[in-house]
């Protein structure tokens, strides 16, 4: 018959959680051991924007990441594309003279073309915003009809923390108590208007790949150590209700309490993890002294800190006036240079290279 092609473009940011998530009680699943809280970056740096096709003239599923073709026989790729495609209602357009039935999605192939606009090799490459941007952008080319919270739990399950980028603003990740994880979905606490003087800047303190993969760090915690529980079933269920409280109330002294606290644990169950895990590094370190340092000394915290699984500093600062002068603290202690510790800066649409 006649040859065509259908496609779909999205973009998806990333998202940076406060409260972390570390620790799965399901792995085949992605079913997390706590809530988290994260906040969406906005669309203009460190997103993704993914194209999806479909054509009879595919033979089979393929996906190219940032111009290179990569493997989507993982199973966490199968997962979502199943998922997907037993969701797929029919889609038709007349002007191309296109008809596909819900049954046709079943033998269809996909063509995924993604890119991320941030350095794939600043050590900051998420997989949050990624897996998040195939699974929505799927979702409209397959005319699936399901919210946003329902698509988060099928992203859930290509990347835990892909479910939470569904969403700008707030958004909380419930970790949901049933076995199937169909309540393990992501809700939105406030959008992205209800706090938008929080000005981000993120520290590239190593362009590095992470030594101990998410997945591997998270199940070695699980397994070994003995604060881990504690943390799961003691200290977040706290913090969860007041970080919403903070939240709700752009309450920022709170909030960047609680942001700093959380990640400081959550790199303290890294630490109690036989062998111990570091993502932090001696310029991590001394990052934090600075901002704790210049918070003590203002008498109420300006700037929250926050690291994932690298060494890369997250800084969510009060306002523009702060994040101006945090920034300038930061290049007098931390002059990004070719060789340095630190090699740029990240901060809303411009990036302070070396
Ligand atoms: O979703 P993953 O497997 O990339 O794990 C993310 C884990 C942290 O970034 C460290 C914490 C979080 O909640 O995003």
């Amino acid at each position: 018959g006649k040859s065509w092609v259908l496609a779909v473009t999205a973009q998806t940011p990333t998202n940076i959680a406060v409260i972390k998530y570390w620790g799965k009680r399901d792995e085949e699943l992605i079913l997390p051991i706590n809530d988290s809280i994260s906040v969406t970056l906005d669309p203009d740096h460190l997103c993704t924007t993914t194209s999806v096709a479909v054509s009879p003239a595919f033979t089979h599923d393929r996906m190219w990441l940032n111009g290179k073709e990569v493997s989507l026989s993982g199973g966490r790729y199968q997962n979502c594309l199943r998922e997907l495609r037993s969701r797929a209602s029919d889609v038709e357009d007349e002007q191309k003279g296109i008809k596909i039935t819900k049954k046709d999605w079943e033998k269809l192939h996909v063509h995924i073309v993604s890119y991320n606009n941030f350095p794939t090799a600043a050590g900051l490459a998420s997989s949050a915003a990624g897996l998040a941007c195939l699974v929505f952008s799927l979702a409209k080319l397959m005319n699936v009809k399901d919210d946003h919270s329902r698509l988060s739990a099928i992203a859930r399950q290509g990347s835990g923390s892909a479910c939470r980028s569904l969403y700008g603003g707030f958004v909380k990740w419930i970790m949901g108590k049933e076995e199937n994880g169909s309540d393990s979905i992501a809700v939105q606490l406030a959008d992205e208007k209800h706090w938008d003087d929080l000005v981000i800047i993120i520290a590239v303190v190593s362009s590095r790949q992470k030594e101990t993969s998410s997945t591997s760090g998270m199940r070695e915690t699980v397994e070994t150590s003995m604060l881990i529980e504690h943390r799961a079933k003691e200290v977040v269920p706290k913090r969860i209700v007041k970080m919403e409280e903070a939240i709700k109330n752009r309450d920022f002294p709170a909030f960047a309490r609680l942001t700093c606290a959380d990640s400081n644990q959550f790199h303290a169950v890294c630490l109690d993890t036989s062998p111990p895990i570091f993502y932090m590094n001696d310029t991590s370190h001394r990052i934090i002294s600075c901002v704790e340092k210049w918070n003590r000394s203002e008498g109420t915290p300006q700037v929250a800190y926050t690291f994932d699984a690298g060494p890369n500093a997250v800084l969510i600062s009060h306002n523009r006036k702060a994040a101006a002068l945090l920034l300038q603290r930061l290049l007098f202690y931390f002059p990004p240079q070719a060789d340095a510790d630190l090699n740029s800066y990240v901060i809303g649409d411009k990036t302070i290279l070396q």
